[in-house]
């Protein structure tokens, strides 16, 4: 039994991965989110589980459980998705499937807001939230090896993933075209065009977990040098 779960081209790697949306507080009772279930980032996990990786699963509410087998440390907002990742390393690679909300409220309400009688809604004001993938990407000396973000994008997928790429400093850009009409969010399947310093390869539509189990393995590939 010892044998069987320390083996696979993963045995001894300490592997993070983000998923889930983040949430962000309006006042205790209300927040801002996104569409992201989690189902991607939860696969990926498994399949770097499976592939023997030691995991650090960082997850936001997500809809679907978090996988077993692996280190599940729960995060509401993408500030406390940060120290989270920070507190999670050294790790030899760090795979950013998260939906992280850009915004939050800068004005956040420490009590429920309460409607006035006047008819106006409350003015909301917004700061960027802290961008995870950059800030490790760039972090210098005690970087993962192996850096992956993932790009949701409507239009101009591989474009936009590119220079986002760029942008941001990591290794490789995972991009999915999550316009509406193709039903990737919330979807069980994932289209995705893999980026990296090579150029890109586009994958086939496949289920979720199909895409992870390549992943996985390209990732399993490039840390055995
Ligand atoms: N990401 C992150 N922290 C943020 C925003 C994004 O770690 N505050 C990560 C995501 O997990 C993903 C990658 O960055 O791996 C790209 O996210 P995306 O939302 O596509 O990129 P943004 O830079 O936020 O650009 P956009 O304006 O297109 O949303
Ligand atoms: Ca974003």
């Amino acid at each position: 039994i010892k044998t069987a779960l320390t083996a696979g081209p993963l045995a001894g790697k300490h592997i993070l991965v983000t998923s889930g949306p983040t949430h962000e507080p309006i006042d205790p009772v209300r927040y801002i989110a996104n569409r992201s279930s989690g189902a991607q980032g939860t696969a990926l996990a498994a399949a770097l589980r499976d592939l023997g990786a030691n995991v650090t699963f960082i997850t936001g509410p997500a809809s679907v459980p978090a996988p077993t087998g692996v280190t599940v440390v729960r995060v509401e907002t993408a500030v406390q998705m940060l120290a989270a990742v920070q507190s999670a390393l050294p790790a030899d690679a760090a795979i950013f499937v998260a939906a992280v909300a850009d915004w939050r409220v800068a004005n956040a309400a420490a009590s429920k807001l309460k409607k006035d009688g006047s008819g106006k809604a409350p003015p909301l004001e917004f700061t960027e939230n802290p961008d995870i993938l950059a800030t490790l990407s760039k972090m210098g000396a005690g970087r993962p090896t192996l850096v992956v973000g993932f790009a949701a994008e409507t239009d101009n997928v591989l474009a936009h993933a590119t220079a986002k790429r760029l942008r941001k400093g990591c290794d490789w850009i995972v991009a999915n075209d999550v316009s509406p009409e193709r039903g990737i969010m919330g979807g069980t399947e994932n289209a995705v065009t893999l980026i990296t310093d090579a150029g890109s390869d586009v994958w086939p539509r496949l289920p979720k977990s199909q895409v992870a189990r390549r992943l996985a393995a390209k990732i399993a590939d490039t840390l055995r040098g």
